[in-house]
């Protein structure tokens, strides 16, 4: 069977994927038999949607994408909570499964939207929504499953990351370097989001609540941004033998979890001190496989569709072989949040 796709947004990953899609979805069905098509392509600019030779699918209205009973899989690419809560959330309960890069709506909205997959009977996947490319929500949830995780910890924003590297290694201003990582796509559309550390944010909730079948939102992480650091903090770091690097920490204690994000001074030794550039490292630590680490692209076309057709690929395969819902996170423990000043 075709499996028929349905893509809400059309900005830099959406594009990805009709890319990805154009010059694979031959090699898709040649290599494990799996056919998938793009039959419907929703985005609030035409424009994007003639630029990428897709205005034969195009509507502006998502909820033609819904209400079409041959649509399998739904991939929400627009991002926000608002709109994007409405067409996941009725996309699942119009019965289609759900692909989403979403972040900010995972960590706010998560239980809501997973509550309305098992509903539904279908699959929410959301790989893309930390990390870009690399793969870690599906190691978190499959190949590490047997581990009790004590801390999952990194740096998992990509433009926050190039913005610290060129100013400190090619000495650019703090605006220069925003307005770099903007040119090349890897900003949020409105970047404070970045800058101020609420991107980190929703991406280490995702990953503490898988890490500890726990719920664990945006509001939960205490979170500081890089805004105030100038390219003379980063330079005395330097001289000092250090680094400054946006981490995103969250760890399993007696009280509970602590999770939090910050500009963080790391020796020029260690490991996450080499991760430079647009580059992002998340390391998982468990009680049998020790310490884990995942490297890789954090933002951009590429590697953030790379992660959407991932999981678009895996979820028509199920739907191929008629496979029921994967049930990922539980949220069985709950475990508290540790308040910051304990
Ligand atoms: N703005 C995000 C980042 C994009 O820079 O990491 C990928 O989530």
């Amino acid at each position: 069977m075709t499996v028929k796709l349905g893509l809400v947004g059309t900005g830099t990953v959406g594009g990805g994927c009709i890319d990805i899609l154009k010059s694979h979805r031959e090699d898709f069905k040649r290599h494990y038999g799996i056919d998938v098509e793009l039959a419907r392509v929703c985005s609030r600019n035409p424009e994007q949607a003639i630029a990428h030779g897709v205005e034969d699918l195009f509507t502006q209205d998502y909820r033609d994408i819904l209400n079409d009973p041959n649509i399998d899989i739904v991939i929400e690419l627009i991002g926000g909570t608002t709109v994007a809560r409405d067409v996941v959330l009725g996309a699942l309960r119009a019965g289609k499964n759900v692909v989403t890069a979403n972040k900010a709506l995972m960590a706010t909205h998560g239980e809501e939207v997973m509550h309305a997959a098992e509903e539904a009977g279908r699959e929410i996947a959301f790989e893309a929504s930390v990390g870009g490319g690399i793969p870690i929500i599906d190691p978190m949830k499959h190949s590490l499953i047997a581990n009790e995780v004590s801390s999952v910890m990194g740096i998992v924003n990509g433009t926050t990351n190039y913005m610290l590297t060129r100013m400190v290694e090619d000495g650019l201003s703090y605006d220069d370097a925003l307005r770099e990582a903007q040119e090349k796509g890897f900003a949020e559309a409105d970047p404070s989001a970045d800058v101020d550390g609420f991107d980190a944010a929703a991406k280490i909730a995702i990953l503490a609540s898988i890490a500890f079948n726990s719920r664990v939102t945006i509001g939960d992480v205490h979170t500081e941004g890089i805004r105030s650091v100038t390219t003379m903090d980063l330079d005395t770091a330097r001289d000092m033998g250090y680094c400054v690097k946006l981490l995103a920490l969250a760890h399993r204690t007696p009280q509970g979890i602590d999770v939090r994000v910050h500009p963080t001074m790391l020796p020029l030794s260690h490991q996450l001190a080499t991760v430079n550039g647009v580059y992002n490292a998340i390391y998982v630590t468990g009680d049998a496989v020790g310490e884990t680490m995942f490297f890789g692209e954090g933002a951009g076309a590429g590697p953030a569709a790379s992660a959407v057709m991932g999981d678009v690929l895996e979820v028509a395969r199920h739907v191929q072989q008629g496979i029921g819902p994967i049930v990922g996170c539980t949220c069985t423990d709950d475990l508290p949040i540790v308040p910051m000043d304990e």
